[in-house]
């Protein structure tokens, strides 16, 4: 059985995406939210009109904003019990055309990032005496694919970072998990379809064809399906899943 209202969840990336359909998943259950990312008009955009739903700039990638964030939405809106690191990036290039800054590009935010949320987020929720801290990591966290290395990379060590983070915090009331999700159809697919056209030559539709036929279903998940397993293991129900990491990809891994 779902326990999520009194919850109060803090989204990384909230105003767009995977980030914006969960923050609207959770708040439609009566959990209150706080959404951030850097820019503040998907931000605004997101939260206007939700009542408990509020917003603050930050970047994950800065351990001092994550601070900053955290304390400000427990002054808000109560301490935060549910920290979801949907915050990312995906570059796309070939490896020996990649950098070692491409690389820690990658690590900053997709890593570093989830660091620093999580860092930031785990006194409350001791103090609390419930927590789930959830990363929005990828099939690339699970599987490679050619061309985005350094992306594959850094998901692959935010979902060690889960199962390790996981079992130091066993005993505790606080969860640890990752959800992978497939291509899904957020601003960031449209960005990787955009690199096809413009590399090869080919037309969107061919380009979005080719990315939906890595899915065994046939198509790219959907943000709403994604926020379905957040809502999932936020709930008190799934206390005992812990450093997991979760498929959301129509079976591709
Ligand atoms: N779409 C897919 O196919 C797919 C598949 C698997 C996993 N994912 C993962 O799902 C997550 C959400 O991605 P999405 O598909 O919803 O793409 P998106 O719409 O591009 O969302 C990315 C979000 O992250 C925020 N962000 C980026 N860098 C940030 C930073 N340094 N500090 C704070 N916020 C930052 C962006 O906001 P600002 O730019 O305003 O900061 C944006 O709201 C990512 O972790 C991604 O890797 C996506």
């Amino acid at each position: 059985m779902m326990q999520l209202a009194g919850h109060h969840a803090l989204v990384t990336g909230g105003g767009t995406g995977v980030g914006r359909a969960i923050a609207l998943a959770l708040a439609a259950q009566g959990v209150r939210v706080t959404i951030t990312g850097r820019r503040e008009a998907p931000l605004r955009e997101t939260a206007g009109g939700q009542a408990e739903m509020g917003w603050i700039t930050g970047d994950v990638t800065q351990a001092a904003d994550m601070s900053r964030v955290v304390a400000q939405a427990a002054r808000d809106r109560g301490p935060v019990t549910i920290a979801i690191a949907n915050a990312g990036a995906a570059e796309s290039k070939p490896f020996a055309k990649t950098t070692v800054q491409d690389l820690d590009a990658m690590l900053s935010v997709n890593l570093h990032g989830v660091f620093n949320l999580w860092q930031a987020a785990l006194p409350g929720m001791r103090e609390a005496g419930r927590g789930r801290l959830i990363v929005i990591a990828s099939t690339a966290g699970l599987k490679g694919y050619p061309y985005v290395s350094g992306y594959v990379a850094a998901k692959h060590a935010v979902v060690g970072l889960t199962r390790s983070l996981a079992l130091e915090l066993a005993r505790t009331p606080i969860t640890v998990n990752a959800i992978c999700p497939g291509f899904a159809e957020t601003p960031m697919l449209e960005e990787s379809i955009d690199n096809i056209v413009a590399k090869t030559g080919r037309s969107r539709e061919e380009a979005a064809k080719s990315l939906a036929s890595g899915n065994p279903q046939g198509r790219f998940v959907q943000p709403d399906e994604v926020a379905d397993a957040v809502l999932w293991l936020a709930g008190d129900g799934a206390s005992a899943v812990t450093g997991q990491a979760i498929s959301v990809s129509g079976g591709e891994t």
